[in-house]
């Protein structure tokens, strides 16, 4: 995905972003300052984004689907900050800064998870004059399910209960599949629904290509521990063959890691061939999940 493009929906959830933790700023000092560190630091915003091209793919407008890109960038965000903390990855470094709990504490750290979790059904649920109270409950019920212990959560304890141990490849794809893979079909299902438009085979369409650029998503994610650098990644480069983490490289070799990604790559495309040419938008942010060196 040319890099402007993605600087336009980056730009727009970091305005949002900061305009709506401005409105907060009379909560206890450390926690806003904790919450805004862990925000406004330089992620790639690849959940706000597909939220945004899939709410402009069925036809809606940007404005509609701000508070979704909001929410998802802040349950990404705690899903960082909480990952980090020394009782799970322990790591040090994030977006290229110290992690939350290193540059606070880790009860802060803990803290502005907490509050960036509830602050995104706080976003959703806002009365707003453009989406129905229906569409709205469905993106609460949506999001929480994919980032609750059905999603996110469940893959989070099988990736720190399976360190140190050999998993066949049907337990990594699912482990990933939950892990990050249920907040990228979150993305792309909060800016369908947001549109307005959404019917049950854009869905089902949008899950399709979900699932191929989310096991892509995190292929990358575990070739750039080994192949790229601490500098170019903002965080630790090896962390996963430090902490004995099971991932596609250590299973099945970094060239087969390689080769699965295109193939992911195609059935993405494939994925999104019922929306004929309004698709390209979606092609180029799976060219840019395949692609990108950070
Ligand atoms: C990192 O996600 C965690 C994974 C799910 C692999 P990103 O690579 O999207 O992190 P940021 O938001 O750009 O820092
Ligand atoms: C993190 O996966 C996924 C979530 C936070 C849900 P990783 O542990 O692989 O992410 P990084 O490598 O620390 O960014
Ligand atoms: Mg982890
Ligand atoms: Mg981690
Ligand atoms: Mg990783």
């Amino acid at each position: 995905m040319p890099q402007p493009m993605l600087a336009k929906y980056r730009q727009r959830v970091e305005l949002e972003l900061s305009r709506r933790l401005a409105e907060r700023s009379g909560i206890d000092p450390s926690l806003h300052q904790a919450m805004h560190y862990s925000l406004m630091n330089g992620g790639k915003r690849l959940r706000p984004t597909l939220v945004y091209l899939a709410c402009e793919l069925l036809g809606g407008k940007l404005e509609q689907a701000d508070s979704a890109a909001c929410a998802l960038e802040c349950v990404h965000s705690y899903s960082l900050v909480h990952d980090d903390l020394p009782a799970m990855d322990n790591d040090e470094l994030r977006r290229g800064q110290p992690t939350c709990h290193i540059q606070f504490d880790e009860a802060t750290a803990i803290l502005a998870g907490d509050a960036l979790l509830t602050w995104a059904f706080e976003l959703l649920s806002e009365p707003v004059e453009s989406l129905s109270a229906t569409i709205q409950l469905q993106t609460i019920h949506t999001l929480s399910r994919c980032s609750g212990d059905l999603g996110m959560i469940d893959g989070q304890a099988f990736d720190l209960g399976s360190e140190g141990k050999t998993l066949s490849l049907e337990q990594l794809k699912s482990m990933h599949a939950a892990k990050t893979g249920e907040l990228i079909r979150a993305s792309l299902r909060l800016g369908a629904l947001v549109s307005g438009c959404a019917t049950d085979s854009d869905l089902e369409a949008l899950d399709h290509y979900a699932q191929s650029i989310g096991l892509a998503f995190q292929i990358q994610d575990d070739i750039l521990d080994i192949e790229s650098t601490t500098e170019q990644l903002g965080k630790p480069q090896g962390s996963d063959a430090e902490r004995g983490k099971a991932t596609y490289p250590a299973l099945i070799g970094l060239a087969q890691s390689k080769s699965w990604l295109n193939e992911l790559h195609q059935e993405a495309v494939k994925a999104l061939e019922p929306f004929g040419s309004r698709n390209s938008s979606l092609i180029e942010l799976a060219d840019f999940v395949i692609a990108r060196n950070h």
